[in-house]
């Protein structure tokens, strides 16, 4: 399974790059919000860390403005990919820019439909947003589950990107169900790596150390 980690925040990208974990970006207009700077050159220096794909979101509605502003982020780096969201002027813009060979993460996905319909248009990735559904007493894993089986019924080969994470059993889940991806937030990819009974474990073996070192 790939981790993409889920920021446009510099250090943390560049702290999770260095564990060696991984994949790839994901950002969105609210997570570049947060950051201080120009939007492409946020989008430059990500792509300098990491080298995978970096999602960056149109905001554009319709199509043409969608195709605009896709060549515009695609011409900052080769690491960039261009994050649709599912609408109808979504679909119809990614099966243009999937038809150019340029990679579409179709985003605020819901619905299995939509991710039946992302995959028909071509995108390579789907993004369903599991924390969202749950904030609404809806089980986001479960509509990961589905599209794993929808794409696996019919071999479409795009990716299941869960996004929306919010705890570390998200990703457990994700990668049970056998997603192909998780963006994880920082705080949570932190969180994934340490275990209590790791460091008591560690201490302990290290005091015991301690006593026969020397001998
Ligand atoms: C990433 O692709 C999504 O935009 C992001 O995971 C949404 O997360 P949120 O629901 O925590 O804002």
């Amino acid at each position: 399974m790939k981790i993409f980690i889920d920021t446009a925040n510099i250090d943390e990208i560049r702290q999770a790059a260095d564990l060696g974990i991984l994949d790839g970006v994901t950002t969105n207009p609210s997570l570049i919000a947060k950051e201080k700077g120009k939007f492409k050159d946020i989008l430059r220096n990500i792509c300098e860390i990491v080298d995978g794909p970096v999602s960056a979101e149109v905001t554009a509605l319709d199509v043409e403005g969608m195709i605009a502003e896709a060549e515009e982020l695609t011409a900052i780096h080769k690491n960039i990919i261009i994050k649709v969201p599912v609408t109808v002027a979504g679909l119809k813009a990614t099966r243009q820019l999937s038809g150019r060979g340029i990679d579409v993460n179709m985003t605020l996905c819901f619905s299995p439909l939509q991710a039946l319909l992302a995959a028909k248009a071509g995108a390579a990735y789907i993004s369903p947003f599991v924390g969202r559904l749950d904030d609404v007493s809806h089980d986001g894993m479960e509509l990961i589950e589905q599209i794993v089986n929808i794409y696996d019924n019919y071999g479409y080969e795009t990716e299941v990107l869960v996004a929306s994470v919010r705890h570390p059993i998200h990703v457990v889940q994700a990668a049970l169900i056998g997603a192909d991806v998780v963006t994880v937030p920082f705080k949570v990819i932190e969180q994934f790596v340490q275990h209590p009974l790791t460091d008591v474990g560690l201490k302990k073996f290290l005091s015991d150390w301690e006593k026969v070192r020397n001998r």
